[in-house]
């Protein structure tokens, strides 16, 4: 993992500061989590600071790169883009960074939806992307996301995800088919946990 960390903290010093330090913030909650729950260390460190490397570009620039490195674009995504940048994140990190491994890349591609079948890496990253301190701290709902996330990652993410899913509803915002085929793989697998 260390080659990649050295690239990937080249680029990482590229970003905006404020960034930056949600990436700094997301790794320290997410190996808070990894050490709480068994998961890999290094993995999670990988995805936690790789995860947002594309946040702060433009919406129609990462349709025209996703085009580019011929990434599958969901019709969602081609509405709202920036649901790309993680799949750009995981792209660039197998390009540029030699990361291989599999569960680090799924990850960062499916850091803001969720999908169906996420395995420990990925759901210590998205929970601790949404549990980042700054965002977390002035709300009571993530606050208690993050008070079951001690004890069970699944029903963590299952919680954020229903409240999630029942807001852009509420909204009237078109929902990433990945989400909802998340919370109904995590209801399924906490009922067989039982
Ligand atoms: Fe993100
Ligand atoms: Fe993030």
């Amino acid at each position: 993992m260390s080659t990649s960390l050295l690239s990937l903290s080249t680029i990482i010093h590229t970003l905006p500061l404020g960034l930056q330090q949600h990436l700094f913030r997301v790794r320290g909650v997410a190996l808070e989590l990894a050490e709480r729950h068994g998961v890999d260390a290094a993995k999670v460190e990988v995805a936690a600071l790789g995860h947002d490397l594309y946040r702060a570009m433009p919406p129609d620039e990462m349709l025209v790169l996703a085009r580019q490195w011929r990434l599958d674009v969901h019709p969602v995504e081609q509405r709202v883009p920036i649901l790309l940048h993680g799949p750009l994140a995981a792209e660039r990190l197998r390009r540029d960074c030699g990361v291989t491994d599999t569960e680090v890349l799924e990850a960062v591609r499916w850091h803001s939806t969720g999908c169906p079948g996420m395995g420990k890496v990925t759901l210590a990253v998205f929970l601790a992307d949404k549990l980042d301190p700054e965002k977390a701290e002035g709300s009571s709902q993530l606050r208690w996301v993050s008070e079951v996330a001690r004890k069970s990652l699944e029903r963590a993410a299952f919680l954020y995800l229903s409240a999630e899913i029942a807001s852009l509803v509420e909204r009237g915002s078109l929902l990433h088919p990945a989400s909802v085929e998340a919370r109904n793989d995590l209801i399924v697998r906490l009922d067989a946990a039982r």
